[in-house]
């Protein structure tokens, strides 16, 4: 249940809402990925509760762990500005299904969420699929410091 003086609006909703902006956001993202040495461009861009995007790209090294994934790198730059209420989180790449994000992107997107509104996670490729859904179903179980 959501407390409605703090947000009227679910994360649910607002992806549906900006899903078409935010995917958008991420596609263009992803024209700017570095990729040299896997070829695998990928967009990502985070959505803000108040509607703000923040995109990201993959970013290679020949140090090849070096690599950061686009996910986090759209992550990072939205809490870099200040920004902790993140809403959703869209990730697009040209493979003929869709790859949801890696474990790692999991529990870092899991890091911002709350239980009782979670953040989603959308998901689009070159085919025609797409997925929405919360990242309690794609991280069950994330690992806190207690
Ligand atoms: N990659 C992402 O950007 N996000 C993921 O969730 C998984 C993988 C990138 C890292 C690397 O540049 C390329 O995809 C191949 O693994």
């Amino acid at each position: 249940m959501l407390d409605t003086q703090q947000q009227e609006i679910s994360n649910l909703e607002l992806a549906e809402q900006h899903a078409s902006a935010l995917l958008a956001a991420a596609r263009r993202a992803q024209t700017f990925a570095y990729a040299p040495y896997s070829n695998f461009t990928v967009g990502a861009a985070v959505l803000l509760s108040d509607g703000t995007i923040y995109p990201g790209c993959n970013v290679e090294n020949a140090s090849f762990g070096m690599t950061v994934c686009a996910e986090r790198v759209a992550v990072f730059s939205a809490i870099s500005a200040g920004h902790l209420d993140i809403a959703a989180v869209a990730v697009v790449t040209n493979a003929p299904t869709l790859c949801k994000p890696c474990g790692a992107c999991r529990q870092v997107i899991a890091e911002f969420s709350k239980a009782d509104n979670p953040i989603i996670i959308l998901c689009a490729c070159a085919g025609d699929d797409t997925s929405t859904e919360p990242i309690t179903t794609l991280l069950p179980d994330n690992f806190l410091l207690l």
